[in-house]
């Protein structure tokens, strides 16, 4: 069997009682372009919070599935997707990371463009006309979903709010529109780990009283996590949060999102992979202006606790990786608190081989 064949195989498991998967599907580039062309350029992307963009300008400039990509605020005030690759000869206009920029200026030959990616004009162009119809930056389709940017390279992808109306549903008690506030940078962090390492480690609450016992088990607990709903499209688990009577949810778009939800912090990973063992890892966060905790703190700074759990989850994940190197060793059984990476793998064999998924399942929905 070929490594597509493999995987293909692994993805058609009932997600009740999945196996993991091969572990060629982590390190393998044939695996590795699939996903990108399929998951990656052809479905939505996490890019960050809207509000961290809030003037003309504002820029992120990141890779997505390979594609350089430009999220800015123009200054009509909408965000837009841009190709951050000069139509001129191909070079990238901004730097990845996020900043301000007065205009869109390639750094080669000083070709300049409109904040919505219009062409504005080329110096020395001696007797040659540009035109500038036929020299605009390309548009990608963005939305943004409780206050993320999402971005979609293909534009082929299902509107959001219709993908994610069972989860919109089940988080609308926690009253999205009050998660306004942008806290912490845009600052990648590179992971040397496949990005579906990454993306299941995050979604499972099954290793916290191991890997997390003195960060996040005390506050939630791997015995008493649960599920709440899932399929391929997206998936939510949850715990009663100890010592009170709220819970925190995890909430999971594939293949890019993980995200936590509590009263009063809505924070987040976006998984951006680089190469089939790198990836970088953007945190994310939106918190109610009215919350007392986040009062008079330094916005640019992260979450102390989700950076402490984080460094956690690197270390585990990148351990991962190194047994995903075994020719001679081989992925087993998925326990129950596993069903949700199940459904990520429901997720891949939609995505990567067309197949059709398995139903929404349901098992409880809370109050938080
Ligand atoms: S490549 Fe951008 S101006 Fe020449
Ligand atoms: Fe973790």
């Amino acid at each position: 069997m070929t490594e597509m064949e493999q995987l293909l195989a692994a993805t058609t498991a009932n997600p009740a009682a999945g196996v993991a998967l091969p572990f060629s599907a982590y390190r393998e580039p044939e695996v590795f372009e699939c996903e990108m062309e399929r998951a990656f350029r052809g479905d939505w992307v996490a890019v960050c919070p809207a509000a961290q963009l809030p003037e003309a300008g504002d820029y992120v400039a990141l890779s997505i599935g390979g594609e350089p990509v430009v999220v800015l605020r123009g200054r009509d005030g909408a965000l837009r997707a841009l190709s951050n690759v000069c139509r001129h000869r191909g070079t990238p206009i901004l730097d990845e990371g996020c900043g301000r920029a007065g205009s869109l200026v390639c750094p080669y030959h000083a070709w300049a463009y409109a904040d919505d990616g219009s062409f504005r004009g080329a110096p020395h162009t001696g007797n040659i006309e540009i035109d500038p119809v036929r020299h605009a930056l390309p548009r990608f389709a963005l939305e943004v979903w409780c206050g993320v940017v999402f971005v979609n390279v293909d534009g082929r992808a299902e509107p959001l709010a219709e993908r994610l109306g069972d989860v919109a549903r089940a988080i609308e008690v926690f009253g999205m529109e009050r998660y306004d506030t942008a806290i912490g940078a845009f600052a990648p962090e590179v992971w040397r780990a496949n990005w579906k390492l990454i993306y299941e480690n995050g979604v499972e609450s099954y290793h916290l009283f191991k890997v997390h016992k003195d960060t996040l088990e005390p506050v939630t607990s791997t015995r008493r996590a649960f599920y709440v709903l899932g399929d391929a499209r997206a998936a939510i688990t949850g715990g009663p949060i100890e010592g009170g009577t709220e819970h925190q949810f995890v909430v999971a778009v594939p293949p890019s999102f993980v995200a936590t939800l509590t009263r009063d912090l809505f924070g987040w990973i976006a998984i951006h992979p680089e190469a089939p063992d790198r990836t970088r890892v953007v945190t994310g966060a939106l918190v109610p202006r009215d919350v007392a905790r986040w009062a008079d703190r330094d916005r640019d700074a992260p979450d102390p606790l989700t950076q402490a759990f984080l460094e956690e989850d690197r270390l585990m994940c990148e351990r991962g990786q190194q047994g995903m190197q075994s020719r001679h060793s081989r992925g087993g059984q998925l326990v129950e608190l596993e069903r949700i990476v199940g459904d990520f793998h429901q997720y891949l064999g939609a995505r990567l081989f067309d197949q059709a998924p398995a139903p929404v399942h349901r098992e409880r929905g809370v109050q938080p």
